[in-house]
């Protein structure tokens, strides 16, 4: 499903990857550890296509990414990429329901059939009877799971999550872990998440620690 092989990224004289290898299975759950500063987010940002490497490849779902111009690249981001980050980055003005449309919309899905999958989503996450409200008419964990809904709209085939329970009570953080292994064993979902949190890091099928610009793997 995602294959990043060498990648390597400075800012300035700052190395930051230095050589990280990256693999990950349809229908796995990896999480992604390590201290702060030490490049989660900027390989979760490559791994997206929202960065580009220095150097390295990264390949999702049979697509080398780098021989994508610009405007190839936000369709296929849009397409099969979905993401969650620690604040949900719903849009104020829009309800729940038009939030999770949105990704759908700018993929050209008509609007009956995108209402028909956002809301069969929020059913799914156990939000549906709060479609009509806007974000800010939503708990906290209500709002993350519009956005998880949000991610998945264009079935895509990778969610990369960046701490998407920084934000939550443990309470609800454990029922967004536990909402990424439900998905996974339903929809055969594929998931690289982020997280400071050892319960969500030990949920997943394997735990890749990243030090000194280098990943480590281990069996979860
Ligand atoms: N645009 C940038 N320009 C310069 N340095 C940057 C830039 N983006 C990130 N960095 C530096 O790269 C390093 C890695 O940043 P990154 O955001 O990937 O860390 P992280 O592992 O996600 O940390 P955290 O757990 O705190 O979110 C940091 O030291 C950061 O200061
Ligand atoms: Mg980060």
């Amino acid at each position: 499903m995602l294959h990043a092989t060498g990648i390597y990224k400075s800012y300035g004289t700052l190395a930051i990857l230095k050589g990280v290898d990256l693999h990950v299975a349809k229908g796995e759950i990896v999480s992604l550890v390590g201290a702060s500063g030490a490049g989660k987010s900027t390989l979760l940002h490559i791994i997206g296509t929202l960065d580009r490497p220095d150097k390295g490849t990264v390949v999702i779902n049979g697509t080398p990414i780098d021989k994508l111009n610009a405007r190839q690249l936000s369709a296929f981001r849009n397409a099969h990429i979905g993401f969650v980050f620690q604040f949900h980055h719903l849009l104020p003005e829009f309800t729940a329901l038009e939030n999770v449309c949105i990704p759908a919309f700018i993929k050209r899905v008509s609007k009956r059939e995108a209402e028909h999958r956002a809301s069969e989503l929020l059913e799914l996450l156990g939000v549906s009877h709060r479609k009509g409200h806007k974000p800010g008419e939503l708990s906290g964990g209500e709002q993350q799971r519009v956005a998880v809904a949000r991610a998945l709209v264009n079935n895509p085939a990778i969610v990369l999550a960046d701490e998407p329970s920084g934000n939550l009570d443990s309470e609800n953080a454990a029922a967004l872990h536990q909402l990424f292994v439900e998905l996974r064993n339903q929809l055969n979902q594929t998931f690289v998440v982020v997280t400071h949190n050892e319960e969500l890091a030990n949920m997943a099928d394997r735990t890749v620690h990243i030090k000194d610009g280098m990943i480590e793997s281990h069996q979860g």
